[in-house]
């Protein structure tokens, strides 16, 4: 090789060819590195690249090499480490090839003016690569590896390239903020930098620049944050793309300035607040809004191509208004930002009817208290809040709320207490009515503000108003100076102790006996017959008391105390194992079965009986001899041996505190020796897998569209409650189809949660041993087991798939491409045709389903994303549909729950009502009467039910 350079070199100066010695080497360094370099075609030896002819790609001016063209040829290998030599190179195009290694440095090369590097797989870019390119005007990366590990970002000497117009560096591994300067490259028109790991906001500079083509979507990662306003001023924007990210904020209300705006892509990202109506009004080919926090009315769009899907929107018909309550709320958190606790909460056009966080409603379903202490608000109070005519109590301390009071909260008819303790409230201070408690310490700003506010003619009141204590506190008011009757300053008077205490043992009595009442009544209205005992400990016999091997215990734990401890079993003593003995304190409440009862009803764990295999062990059937329908979860011997025992039942304490409609509930557990059975409700029709994937073979009908958007509304609202109304955070980690129980009406429920490790108090991610099933794991879950609810979702994601297409999550004898129903489905789920076609045959999916059909697979997509964090929660989910579900079907959730039992109320006083109920019936056996209902309710437990402590 030596020689033979040196016979060219040689060559080339006798012939004193027209092409530059070194330019020619370079060529040649370059095709000799090449795998397969006869792709070229180049001569092997003698001809001068530079001709005439010149080689093929090549191009020359004089005797220098000026252009290099190999688009798309196959050329596989690294590029010479020398290549900056060829100085006169202006334009280079190695696109579409596969190129690997290390890109050596473009220093010095000042005459470049195109660089087109993308799509190959170049490993690493050095640093100096940029250095002195002032001629460049085209330079495209994409697609290249670069740096993977530690990712890279855009050198600082690129900002010399002021001739620059297009640059492209789509998903190579760009790293970090965006570098301020790319908003003032005066020449710059295209900017594509999607699917990177870039972080940060959007430089301020950027508000001058001339782009007409901004890209920066889909980043990974936590993705781009912070508000997207300074768009507004990018006066060039044709096409705008910021999907994909983290942005936060409102979309700007004068968007509309950007009259040459043609895409304006915001979906997937944390966008709050009304959409502007410049926005409505401009005509863009398109507009994509998916998978936000957007709340208010949706407008009549301009635009041609709108989706909006996956929002908080009062309504879901464009062009109508909001009820008026909810525009006064929406303008209330408009002040404080919109914070996106709140946004992902406040959706739909009534705030009482979905309960939105931090409201309580009257009986007329009015809002009567805004309840968000220590929300972490900030901003500022408006004053259309005084149009709200119900409210009673606005509690708001502990934010950092700052401005003043509007005077107009003084109009409020119903209003006795505003509290802003600890925020940073400033003058002036309206002046209340009497009757309205203000409570202001903790305000800086408002110190000593109060004591000019309102010179009071009258004695002065007392300081607290409500109850107002005697006035027989003359003594300690002496050096107050007077106040407004409203305002409590919590400055303490230096004398009458005795007096304070008083008061405070006062009102402490006065509140006790208020919360008494109060529970008193909460308990007669919900429940008309109850009474309020509850029970400390109750023995339940099924059917036949004399037969020792059917007592069963269940001993509930509700005394006013709320102490822990639990009775043993019926006093009878034949019901005696050793290990429940030792089961006396758990946490919640104590469901003990004998592991003989459960031996007998489900015939010795006859095989015939076996419901299902899964997830720490084998379902079977049971037939209580009532007739009631259990089914009971056999651990395997693995994992129970595993477990203390302590820990087993710990975590069933836990576990029966779980309590929902769409959770299969535990209803006992036994232990003996190293058996461990669950007992929970049964499902009469059993998993949803079977439904969607097996109705044939099983001669069952399909489920029909209106049946599977109830589900997977059914089970985004367990999950929910699961992920964050539970007294603590559980993350079921192996959601999926065959998880997912039936009852006779189709309504769904979520099985087999918790028998993994909890997340402990206050921390949401947990790596962790993997369990789960594969074509439903996370990704982060599966390669570095980090744990969320987020995992969660993606699962949750994977079902709707399911649910749409009736294909498994994982089909190993389907094609390659649709193996992964996740990865296959989120390939095709923007095409109309493809999802059409991809859609369960047995849907017969018209132009009014599709609509539905298409939102939920945004959604499916949206809880499968990549990145967790771009995943929604599961209260969006269920937003989302029950959305959809209130349009598309008219059913009353409440009374379709009426059936089963109604899992939110706590278990004493669920076995309370179960005892009314049968009170009411006079030992007629609740079989008979009852069809659908009986397996979902464990009324055998409770048929001849009696209340008395141990007999
Ligand atoms: C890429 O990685 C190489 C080697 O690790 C490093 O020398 C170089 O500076 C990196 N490139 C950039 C642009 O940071
Ligand atoms: C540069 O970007 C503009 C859009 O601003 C585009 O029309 C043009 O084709 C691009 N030029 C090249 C060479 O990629
Ligand atoms: C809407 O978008 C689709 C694809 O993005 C396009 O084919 C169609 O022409 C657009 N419709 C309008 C009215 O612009
Ligand atoms: C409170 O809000 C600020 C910004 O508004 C944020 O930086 C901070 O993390 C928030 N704190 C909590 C506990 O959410
Ligand atoms: C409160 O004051 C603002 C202006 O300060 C006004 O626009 C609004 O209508 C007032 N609201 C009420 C209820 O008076």
């Amino acid at each position: 090789m030596e020689f033979y350079m040196v016979v060219v070199l040689c060559l080339m100066t006798v012939a004193n060819s027209a092409t530059d010695p070194n330019d020619w080497k370079i060529l040649y360094d370059f095709k000799n590195g090449l795998d397969n370099p006869e792709l070229l075609k180049w001569p092997l030896h003698g001809d001068d690249p530079c001709g005439p002819p010149s080689w093929p790609h090549v191009f020359c001016s004089g005797n220098r090499v000026t252009q290099i063209q190999i688009k798309d040829l196959g050329v596989k290998g690294p590029l010479p480490q020398n290549f900056n030599q060829l100085t006169k190179l202006y334009n280079l195009g190695l696109q579409r090839n596969n190129f690997y290694g290390k890109l050596p440095s473009f220093s010095g090369l000042s005459e470049l003016e195109y660089v087109y590097l993308d799509y190959n797989g170049f490993d690493t870019i050095p640093s100096d690569f940029f250095d002195g390119l002032t001629s460049l005007r085209v330079l495209a990366l994409d697609s290249n590896p670069f740096n993977q590990s530690t990712g890279w970002s855009i050198p600082d000497s690129l900002a010399k390239s002021v001739q620059l117009t297009n640059l492209s560096l789509m998903h190579c591994n760009l790293l970090g903020p965006l570098p301020d300067f790319l908003g003032k490259l005066p020449s710059l028109t295209a900017l594509k930098l999607s699917y990177n790991r870039l972080s940060g906001e959007i430089p301020a500079s950027f508000g001058q620049s001339l782009l007409q083509i901004l890209w920066l979507n889909d980043q990974d990662g936590e993705g781009m944050t912070g508000p997207i306003d300074v768009v507004a001023k990018m006066v060039s924007l044709s096409q705008l793309w910021l999907h994909g990210n983290d942005f936060t904020g409102t979309i700007p209300e004068d968007i509309g300035a950007l009259s040459s705006l043609r895409e304006l892509n915001l979906n997937g990202n944390q966008l709050v607040g009304l959409i502007p109506q410049s926005l409505a009004s401009m005509q863009l080919d398109k507009l994509d809004l998916n998978n936000n926090l957007l709340m208010g009315p949706i407008p009549e769009f301009k635009s041609g191509n709108v989706s909006y899907e996956s929002n908080s929107f009062c309504l879901s018909k464009p062009g109508v208004a909001c009820a008026s309550d909810v525009n006064i709320l929406l303008d209330f958190l408009g002040g404080l930002g919109y914070p996106f606790k709140l946004a992902s909460h406040w959706s739909g056009n009534d705030p009482c009817k979905a309960s939105w966080l931090g409201l309580s409603c009257d009986s007329n379903s009015k809002v009567s208290i805004i309840n968000l202490p220590r929300f972490n608000l900030s901003g500022t109070l408006t004053p259309s809040i005084a149009n709200l005519d119900s409210l009673i109590e606005i509690r708001l301390g502990g934010n950092s709320i700052n401005g003043a009071i509007p005077k107009n909260f003084t109009e409020l008819k119903s209003l006795r207490l505003l509290d802003v303790t600890n925020n940073n409230i400033g003058p002036p201070l309206p002046e209340f009515r009497d009757g309205v408690r203000l409570v202001i310490d903790g305000n800086p700003l408002l110190d000593g503000v109060h004591n000019r506010s309102s010179p009071s003619p009258s004695p002065s009141p007392p300081m607290i108003s409500q109850p107002p204590p005697r006035n027989s506190s003359s003594g300690s008011r002496r050096p107050s100076p007077p106040r407004t009757g409203s305002v409590e300053v919590r400055s303490q008077p230096k004398s009458s102790r005795t007096l304070k205490l008083l008061i405070i043992v006062g009102i402490a009595v006065a509140a006790v006996l208020v919360l008494i009442l109060v529970l008193l009544f909460i308990y007669c209205c919900k429940k008309r017959k109850g009474t309020l005992e509850a029970p400390s400990s109750i023995v339940v016999h099924p059917r036949d008391p004399s037969d020792p091997e059917n007592i069963v215990k269940i001993a509930v734990l509700s005394n006013t105390t709320g102490s822990l401890s639990t009775k043993t079993a019926a006093s009878s003593g034949s019901y005696n194992s050793g290990a429940t003995e030792s089961s006396n304190v758990v946490e919640s409440g104590n469901l003990v079965i004998s592991v003989q009862v459960l031996r007998k009803v489900t015939g010795n764990f006859a095989p015939q009986n076996e419901l299902g295999r899964g997830g720490f062990g084998t379902v079977y059937k049971g037939e209580l001899e009532d007739g009631t329908k259990i089914a009971v979860k056999r651990m395997e011997t693995g994992v129970s041996a595993s477990k203390g025992l302590d820990e087993f039942q710990a975590e069933i304490g836990v576990l029966s505190k779980v309590r929902h409609r769409h959770l299969v509930s535990l209803l006992a557990y036994s232990i003996e020796g190293t058996e461990r059975l669950l007992v929970y409700e049964y499902l009469p029709q059993g998993a949803l897998s079977k439904h969607l994937f097996h109705w044939k073979s099983q001669e069952l009908e399909p489920l029909t569209w209106t049946q599977r958007l109830i589900i997977a509304l059914d089970v985004a609202r367990g999950m929910e409650y699961l992920h964050s109304l539970a007294l603590q955070t559980f993350i079921h980690r192996d959601l999926k189809s065959s998880n997912i129980l039936l009852d006779d009406d189709f309504r769904a429920k979520v099985s087999d949660f918790g028998l993994v490790k909890l997340a402990p108090d206050g921390k949401k991610s947990v790596a962790t041993r993997l369990a789960g099933t594969f074509g439903y794991l996370a990704p982060e879950y599966a390669v570095m087991g980090k744990i969320t609810t987020k995992a969660d979702v993606f699962s949750y994601g994977v079902v709707l798939m399911e649910l749409l297409t009736g294909l498994t999550a994982l089909g190993e004898e389907r094609s390659e491409e649709t193996r992964y129903l996740a990865e296959w489905f989120c390939r095709i789920k923007s095409s109309k045709e493809r999802l059409m076609a991809a859609l369960d045959p047995t849907l017969e999916a018209n132009e009014e389903t599709f609509k539905s059909i298409s939102i939920i697979a945004e959604l499916a997509g949206h809880c499968t994303a990549r990145e967790p964090y771009h995943r929604p929660d599961m209260c969006h989910v269920v937003n989302v549909l029950a959305q959809i579900v209130e349009k598309w079907i008219p059913i009353n959730d409440e009374s379709v729950s009426s059936s089963g039992i109604d899992l939110n109320v706590p278990l004493a006083q669920m076995l309370k009502n179960w005892q009314n109920a049968e009170s009411r019936k006079t030992g007629h056996s609740c079989l008979e009467d009852s069809k659908g209902s009986i397996p979902a309710r464990p009324a055998g437990f409770a048929e001849s039910f009696n209340s008395s402590d141990g007999r």
